[in-house]
């Protein structure tokens, strides 16, 4: 009970903080929201979506899950991006990978982990596609970094084949897709792919507008 406490002085400290910069932070925010950015992340501990960035609450709209996977069947993933993109109209997604993903190494395994496999099941489907080019890398955690990698960039894909987007974009919303991995060992982002900003730069293929 003692370390739950501990949470709770916390948060009195935080608060206390904020409202000390801004008398009016928390007033502000109950009267709107008003992010610019999406972030797709991984749920893992040691990737807090605001501390990364710089951002207070209320600037970032964050969705969080094992491996950072953005699955067409995902209600959740999906609602998270209806919502940010047609209500919230935010300007950029950002699909942030981080190397050493646990839900990634474990898509490279021959083990079974239960629920897990279905989820990390998409990952294997990446790593399937490329595993000539992943196999030819000796060392086993610079594959893991590598296939954290190609992750992200099938991600970022998976986000701009939603009619979520290509409708706003057909809209003539602004909204560019972003793909990027973080470092737990120094804490630092990287930008992985070139921003996909409208339905040209998607494969014809996967156009539903
Ligand atoms: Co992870």
């Amino acid at each position: 009970m003692t370390d739950l406490k501990s949470l709770f002085a916390n948060n009195v400290e935080w608060a206390d903080q904020i409202k000390a910069e801004d008398p009016q932070f928390f007033n502000k925010l109950v009267a709107q929201q008003n992010p610019e950015y999406l972030w797709i992340g991984c749920a893992d501990s040691r990737v807090p979506a605001n501390e990364i960035v710089g951002l207070l609450p209320g600037e970032l709209f964050v969705h969080r899950n094992v491996a950072n996977l953005v699955i067409q069947t995902d209600l959740n993933c999906l609602s998270v991006l209806q919502f940010a993109v047609e209500y919230l109209k935010v300007k950029h997604i950002m699909v942030t990978g981080h190397y050493g993903c646990g839900g990634v190494k474990a898509a490279m395994e021959h083990k079974q982990l239960g629920m897990l496999d279905y989820w990390v099941r998409n990952v294997r489907d990446v790593y399937f596609a490329q595993q000539e080019k992943l196999d030819e890398i000796d060392d086993p955690e610079e594959r893991i970094d590598r296939l954290c990698e190609l992750n992200v960039v099938q991600q970022v894909a998976n986000v701009s084949h939603t009619n979520i987007v290509q409708n706003a974009w057909a809209q003539g919303q602004p909204l560019s897709i972003h793909g990027w991995i973080y470092s737990i060992k120094d804490g630092l982002l990287r930008k992985l792919v070139d921003p996909i900003h409208c339905i040209e730069q998607v494969d014809q293929h996967y156009h539903m507008v």
